[in-house]
């Protein structure tokens, strides 16, 4: 049995694909298990969630299970397992799909890491990384890799495009509350969405990427220091130039304000926007309100997890 954790994006996303940094921490409360027993005929995968099954090298492939049933085969393939013998292979996961919290790739780092234990090999974070990266294209078109790279590590990481993450030490642990809007709003349609705009007015997008990788390694610096006031300034400001991107929506916008008056240090949406999950910078006394205030406003599920190295 395998386990991998969900993520939030602090600071930098959509920049991120362009070469910017940005910041993302694990987010355990909630993740995906996966099961790998053996089977007795061929190698079934079940999604249980989905109500989905698959026995690989069949056809046709549910849409929702290929990318699955192609990381199965690459997985396998990477381990050297030529002929695999009947296995069972079973997906569950507690991270609402398409809400910014990485449920792909919280599935598919889960089930390299099932794969490979069951076959005896343990694989490090960048393995892992590496092999998850790939079926993220299925699910984003043009990811950053910053989520299969902050599942895969567990750690909350510096990340830029290409090159290795940096995993930083956080002066002073912080809470984080993060709100589910129900709104489900896929990654992939949001990034190419931006990617048009991007090419119609590339300089005044490339302004608004530079603007928000600044904010990421100002972001960085306060994280080291423990300055949460700053952090949380920080987080509005992104937020603001989010709101530029085009990528926030009325009903998230008034999540972020909501919890500001309830006390929260900062908001901002997280991962691509237009639904998804918005986070905000809380402390244990403001807990309480922020949640009230989020659940008030319409938002579906609200946890808090703490930030530490
Ligand atoms: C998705 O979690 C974050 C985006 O920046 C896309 C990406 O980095 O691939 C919107």
């Amino acid at each position: 049995m395998a386990f991998a954790p969900g993520k939030v994006i602090l600071f930098g996303e959509h920049a991120v694909v362009y070469g910017r940094p940005a910041i993302a921490v694990p987010v355990t409360q909630v993740g995906a298990r996966v099961t790998v027993e053996r089977g007795v005929d061929g190698v079934l995968i079940q999604a249980k969630d989905l109500g989905l099954s698959h026995t690989l090298g069949e056809s046709p492939v549910d849409e929702a299970l290929e990318p699955v049933a192609s990381l199965v085969e690459s997985t396998l393939e990477y381990l050297g397992v030529r002929c695999p013998p009947p296995l069972v292979i079973t997906i569950t996961s507690t991270i609402p799909i398409a809400r910014g919290l990485g449920s792909g790739a919280a599935v598919s780092t889960a089930l390299v890491r099932g794969l490979s234990e069951h076959f005896g090999r343990e694989l490090g974070p960048e393995e892992v990384s590496v092999l998850v990266y790939e079926a993220e294209k299925f699910h984003h078109g043009t990811p950053s890799g910053i989520d299969n790279t902050v599942i895969s590590y567990e750690r909350p990481i510096y990340f830029v495009r290409g090159e290795f993450p940096q995993i930083f030490k956080v002066g002073k642990p912080f809470l984080l509350a993060i709100g589910d809007s129900g709104v489900k709003s896929p990654t992939k349609v949001v990034v190419g969405e931006v990617r048009r705009r991007w090419e119609r007015e590339p300089s005044r997008y490339e302004t608004l990427f530079d603007q928000i990788g600044r904010i990421a390694e100002r972001a960085k610096e306060e994280m080291e220091e423990g300055n949460l006031e700053r952090l949380g300034s920080l987080m509005d400001e992104n937020q603001a130039l989010l709101q530029d991107l085009g990528v926030s929506s009325p009903q998230l916008d008034g999540l972020v304000k909501v919890a500001r008056e309830a006390g929260a240090l900062g908001g901002k949406l997280s991962g691509a926007g237009r639904g998804g999950s918005v986070i905000a910078l809380i402390e244990e006394r403001t807990r309480e309100a922020v949640t009230t205030a989020w659940e008030r406003g319409g938002a579906q599920r609200v946890i808090a997890t703490e930030v530490s190295s």
